[in-house]
């Protein structure tokens, strides 16, 4: 496990590396600068070599980094990252169980409100209603753990709120344009790219904290994963965000998407969702198609026709009109 609060030698090297670019930096400079022997900065400098940090080391002349691998790297996302609560403490595994899982523990310490727990592989990750999740190598895994002041209703929001700060942070960074499938799928060519799990610990009708679970599949390899799915109920196709070799930082998306989630934590928090029912819809492939919800009563079906500002979602069917809460949504022509 790698975290943003205890690697900070690890930091300080990569942050002089880049600010160096393409220069060498002289190994005495970094033993200066960061009050450690020569030898010490050797061991720094081969363990983030096995990290995947390429690394020119010359005698005389010292180091220079030529690239950064493309992992969530707890100093990599903090370099830059733009938000005050959100990812405060990052946790990085190379391989875990899953992330909701080590979050959920998180809950009982203190000063854990905004921490981001995230993993290159899950051996076991959660999907909504029990369904696994697969999570190999090349995927987002991450959960971010709040313990906020919320009312009970105010949870039901996080999906909505949380597959938006997604998509916008897709587009915004990616250039690309998701759509969100209700409750909180968000797809690319009717395909799943990302998934939203949320799980919140209700007592005496307050949140006692909340854990906002996102697996974006963001350069994996579809066929593989849906070789695994495809028996699963209600699997409709996933793809991945970007190609294999295509060019695209996980680091800028994931910085960004927390951003954009901070952004709307604030809004909760002060009562001020005008227009965030309105951003959803403008982005959903839901609305406006004739849908089979099932839900934990049975399958409802019906015309989706919008989406309330709980995020539930409305149908209409033969002059009636009905509210769902939860569910999965399958489209009918
Ligand atoms: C869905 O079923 O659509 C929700 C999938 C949520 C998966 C993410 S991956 C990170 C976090 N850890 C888990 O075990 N699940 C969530």
């Amino acid at each position: 496990m790698y975290t943003s609060f205890d690697e900070t030698h690890l930091e300080k090297i990569v942050r002089l590396l880049k600010s160096h670019q393409s220069k060498f930096l002289s190994g005495q400079k970094l033993s200066q600068s960061l009050n450690l022997s020569r030898a010490a900065v050797w061991k720094y400098i081969k363990k983030l070599q096995s990290l995947g940090y390429k690394i020119q080391s010359r005698q005389n002349l010292g180091y220079k980094l030529v690239s950064k691998p493309d992992y969530l790297l707890p100093w990599e996302l903090t370099d830059g990252l733009q938000t005050d609560i959100f990812g405060r403490k990052i946790y990085y595994f190379d391989t875990i169980d899953s992330t909701q899982n080590f979050a959920l523990r998180l809950a009982s310490k203190p000063y854990e409100n905004g921490s981001v727990v995230i993993a290159k592989r899950q051996s076991k990750g959660r999907g909504r209603l029990n369904r696994k999740w697969i999570s190999p190598k090349g995927g987002i895994w991450l959960s971010i753990l709040l313990k906020p002041n919320f009312e009970v209703w105010q949870v039901s929001l996080f999906p909505m709120l949380t597959s938006l700060a997604l998509t916008k942070a897709v587009e915004n960074v990616l250039k690309l344009k998701p759509r969100l499938k209700w409750p909180n799928d968000v797809t690319l060519n009717d395909k799943k790219v990302a998934g939203i799990l949320i799980d919140a610990s209700i007592e005496s009708n307050k949140i006692d904290y909340l854990v906002i679970g996102v697996g974006i599949n963001f350069r994996i390899e579809p066929r593989i994963v849906s070789r695994l799915l495809k028996n699963s109920q209600k699997f409709y196709g996933i793809t991945s965000l970007v190609g294999n070799k295509e060019k695209a930082d996980s680091v800028e998306l994931v910085q960004e998407f927390l951003y954009e989630l901070e952004q709307s934590y604030y809004k909760v928090m002060s009562n001020n969702l005008k227009g965030i029912t309105k951003e959803w819809t403008k982005r959903s492939s839901t609305i406006g198609k004739n849908v089979t919800v099932s839900t934990p009563s049975g399958p409802v079906k019906g015309k989706a026709i919008a989406i309330d500002e709980n995020g539930a979602l409305i149908l209409s069917s033969k002059g009636k009109i009905q509210r769902v809460l939860a569910g999965d949504v399958s489209y009918r022509n």
